[in-house]
């Protein structure tokens, strides 16, 4: 099993966009009983709260399932947890190594990293851009997949 957690600030926004989208990728590979994908928010004031009206909006347009997503806090055991611990954005992973005391580890990786972009995934809290953030999450679960693919 490899355990895959996605970070973002609110945890309603960007990070549960990414869960859903990289189980909705994990389906589609016949790979779910061997991928568990979760997300989490380096703030709490949005604990127990389902996602944004927007993510929920695009996941829909795409037909992703947007199902049992709750906005949860990233933990200090989150770090022995998972696998891969994913974040949205430069803020997100310094916040990640403070939170765990963990600077540079290789499993906290921020997402586009993973891509040719190499920058952050905008915060559509703030831009309102649902659908650039979509375009860009989409892509970074595609090349996290890639990558996990050739590990199982
Ligand atoms: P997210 O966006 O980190 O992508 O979930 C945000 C959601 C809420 C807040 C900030 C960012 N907030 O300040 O409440």
């Amino acid at each position: 099993m490899v355990n895959v957690l996605f970070v973002c600030l609110g945890n309603i926004c960007r990070s549960p966009m990414a869960e859903a989208i990289m189980k909705d990728l994990a389906e589609k590979e016949g790979l779910e009983d061997k991928i568990f994908v979760d997300s989490a928010g380096t703030g709490s004031w949005h604990a127990g709260e389902p996602p944004h009206k927007g993510t929920l909006n695009i996941l829909k347009e795409y037909k992703i399932k947007t199902e049992g997503l709750v906005a949860r806090p990233f933990s200090r055991e989150d770090f022995d947890k998972f696998d891969y611990i994913i974040g949205m954005d430069q803020s997100n992973i310094q916040n990640i190594y403070k939170m765990t005391g963990q600077p540079d580890h290789p499993k906290i990786i921020r997402l586009l990293d993973l891509t040719h972009l190499k920058k952050d995934v905008p915060d559509p809290y703030y831009t309102g851009n649902f659908r650039e953030t979509y375009e860009l999450v989409s892509e970074g679960c595609r090349m996290l997949m890639e990558k996990i693919k050739k590990e199982l």
